[in-house]
């Protein structure tokens, strides 16, 4: 495939100048600054330390920090490109009632320092100055962030690809880089065309308004210069109904699914059959001894029923790589090497990683006595 050159199969780490220490690799990263996105969209601006952090456009940083006694974890896409911005940046926005997102802005300030985990995932691409592509995005919401690592990295590293960008929002005030995506719609001019669409759309509002319905799907399509020839990618990450329209639409005009490119950030409630399909094996669950092989080291752990693999090897103090612990980053990653291994959640992995044996030790649970997870 010419130009399909997103990763799916590769599970290392960004990083590279990893410690002596075994484990992921772990920095505190000081709080430049805070930029006041929308009126609940902030981009936390870290200061690059004098280590390297070292990372690929869609990839995203685990924050860890301790909130009411405890230690909470969470993925953010890094915005910044590792091409054009010399600092490292994630925007977050709040979800209602949520933990670290209305933590985050309410108590971080210039000066904070944060752990965070080295750069992890495959919603990512190499960048190469004879690529000559066109990346079709569909972001939503806080969608949008890795997808303007991409944007950017794409603009100044492949002067002959393309990007376009279907962008939904509540409303014109939930737009989070709308000036950023303006300016660089003019400094790159015919390579970056971006759509907006709102649910809510003022009077005097010229773009799209509406849900991203199949009809909705049609019309932009439309607009998109050079739609459905071969050199096109297509890349989403938004809510899942919205991601979901995309799929059919794809698929109806016969992409082919290797060219399709998902990032989810939250657990899908729509496809439920093969979960419920795979509780069906929840009674062949019982307590198995799982060998575990990362970054040099042999683990053997005794996996409970109502336990992952992650959770029990966590509770015995050893230090794996994690961040959503529901089936979604792939920061946990490992390949079965042997044995059967059931997951809760595969929305992560594509299908093509579970044909080589991919699995998630955040949601796997070992249905074998002969199960080696390789992590790395
Ligand atoms: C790979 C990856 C990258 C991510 N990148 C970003 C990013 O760049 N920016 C960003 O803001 N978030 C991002 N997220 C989501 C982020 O990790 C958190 O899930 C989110 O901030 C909510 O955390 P919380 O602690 O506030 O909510 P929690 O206390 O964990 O959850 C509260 C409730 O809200 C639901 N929920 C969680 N996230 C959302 C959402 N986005 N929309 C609607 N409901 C939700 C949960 O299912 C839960 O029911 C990413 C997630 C993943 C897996
Ligand atoms: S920790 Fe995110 S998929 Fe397992």
């Amino acid at each position: 495939m010419a130009f399909g050159l997103f990763k799916k199969k590769e599970n290392t780490p960004a990083a590279s100048n990893k410690t002596e220490s075994r484990g992921p690799h772990y920095y505190d990263l000081a709080v430049k600054n805070i930029i006041n996105e929308t009126k609940d969209a902030i981009t936390i601006v870290f200061e690059h330390p004098a280590e390297k952090v070292n990372y690929k456009s869609g990839q995203f940083l685990t924050l860890i920090i301790p909130i009411q006694g405890k230690e909470v974890r969470r993925a953010y896409s890094l915005c910044s490109s590792p091409f054009t911005d010399s600092d490292l940046a994630v925007t977050v926005k709040r979800v209602d009632k949520g933990l670290m997102s209305n933590w985050l802005p309410d108590n971080l300030k210039a000066g904070s320092k944060v752990k965070v985990m080295e750069p992890m995932g495959q919603f990512t691409t190499e960048f190469k100055t004879d690529n000559k592509r066109h990346l079709i995005m569909f972001a939503g919401g806080s969608g949008i962030t890795p997808m303007m690592s991409i944007i950017k990295s794409t603009l100044t590293q492949e002067p002959n690809s393309i990007c376009s960008l279907i962008y939904c929002n509540r409303d014109i005030d939930s737009i989070i880089f709308k000036d950023a995506f303006d300016q660089l719609q003019t400094t790159y001019e015919g390579r970056l065309h971006v759509i907006h669409v709102l649910d809510n759309a003022p009077m005097n509002w010229q773009g799209y308004s509406g849900l991203l319905n199949p009809e909705m799907l049609k019309k932009l399509f439309e607009r998109i210069p050079e739609w459905g020839i071969d050199n096109s990618t297509y890349l989403m990450c938004g809510p899942e109904g919205m991601m979901k329209n995309v799929e059919t639409l794809l698929e109806q005009h016969s992409i082919p699914k290797e060219k399709v490119f998902k990032e989810s950030f939250v657990q899908g409630t729509i496809d439920k059959d093969s979960k419920a399909e795979s509780a069906a094996t929840d009674n062949e669950l019982k307590t198995r001894e799982v060998t575990i092989r990362y970054d040099g080291q042999e683990y053997k752990v005794s996996v409970p029923p109502n336990s992952t693999i992650l959770e029990t090897a966590l509770d015995q103090g050893i230090d794996l790589p994690y961040s959503c612990q529901s089936g979604l980053c792939t920061a946990c990653r490992g390949k079965a090497l042997s044995g059967k291994v059931k997951l809760d959640e595969e929305e992560g992995l594509s299908q093509s990683e579970r044909n080589e044996g991919y699995v998630l030790t955040c949601v796997g649970h070992p249905l074998t006595d002969d199960v080696v997870i390789e992590i790395g």
